[in-house]
């Protein structure tokens, strides 16, 4: 308890925490930071070298974590990961919705299954999670969800018609999850991230323009990188975040992002 009398619950050494897209820029970063707070750690990931490099990594820093195979455009492969994480550690903290796959091109030329597909990965599998673990959460009267949003989600994306529209609907399913289990002491909050150096944005360019691009048009005068946004989300799942949810935090180096 603090001086003014609140008990801020928030996350404990010993908590178990479930990260998807565990093996890509963001997701092992995330994996870093937590085992490195004391966490246990379910890495899921479509990729198994990604996913495994991941859990070698926090498990050289001294963090306990294990890697879990999942294709989230799949739900029998996303019940069978949430059967396994949880014979593994139990019942989760909290839970990253970090994984997305952005597949490039115009709203004409992009097939329908396509779009489909990504809506399928984006939110769909996030739904499902959230589904799976969110009795957990609610019985033990502690939680937090992360889901990772993006600006596109307010600005559009030229070519990624699916993925502004996943990214889009992942801000308002922090909102109404917020809404509907804050009673339960369970809080959930998105994460907006501007560009950043991973393999996402690099599939249409080379870290040096990548770097480029930041220096000349982000007020902070570079992109981002994982670690930025690790540490927001070591914030929101501490007890400092206790009175937080149901918001989308921009990390973008002071790209002001205007819905319209
Ligand atoms: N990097 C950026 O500039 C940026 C900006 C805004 C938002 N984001 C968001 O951040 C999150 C993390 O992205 P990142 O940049 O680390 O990308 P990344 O490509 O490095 O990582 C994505 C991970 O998700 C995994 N994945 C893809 N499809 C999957 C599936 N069907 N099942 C299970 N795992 C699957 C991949 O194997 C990969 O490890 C994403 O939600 C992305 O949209 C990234």
């Amino acid at each position: 308890m603090s001086e003014d009398g609140i008990v801020r619950d928030g996350f404990r050494a010993g908590d178990f925490i479930v990260v998807t897209g565990a093996g890509g820029g963001f997701g092992r970063a995330f994996c870093k930071r937590f085992g490195k707070m004391g966490a246990k750690i379910a890495a899921w990931d479509i990729s198994e070298e990604s996913g495994a490099q991941t859990v070698r990594l926090v498990r050289e820093a001294g963090g306990e974590a294990t890697f879990f195979h999942v294709d989230l455009g799949d739900a029998g492969s996303i019940e069978a990961a949430v059967a396994a994480s949880r014979a593994a550690y139990g019942a989760p903290y909290a839970i990253v919705n970090n994984a997305s796959i952005y597949p490039r091109a115009s709203l004409i030329d992009m097939p329908v299954a396509t779009f489909e597909k990504t809506l399928k990965v984006n939110i769909t599998a996030p739904m499902h999670i959230l589904h799976a673990f969110g009795p957990d959460l609610i019985a033990q009267q502690r939680g937090v969800i992360i889901n990772i949003a993006s600006g596109r989600a307010l600005e559009g994306a030229v070519n990624g018609v699916g993925y502004a529209c996943s990214k889009a609907a992942i801000l308002s399913l922090t909102k109404t999850v917020a809404l509907e289990w804050a009673r339960h002491n369970v809080r959930c909050n998105a994460i907006i991230p501007g560009m950043s150096m991973t393999a996402q944005p690099l599939e249409n360019a080379t870290p040096e323009e990548l770097i480029a691009r930041g220096q000349a048009k982000i007020p902070l005068g570079r992109i981002g990188y994982p670690e930025d946004v690790a540490g927001l989300a070591a914030f929101l799942l501490s007890s400092d975040a206790a009175y937080m949810t149901g918001q989308g935090v921009a990390m973008n180096g002071g790209n002001v992002l205007v819905p319209q």
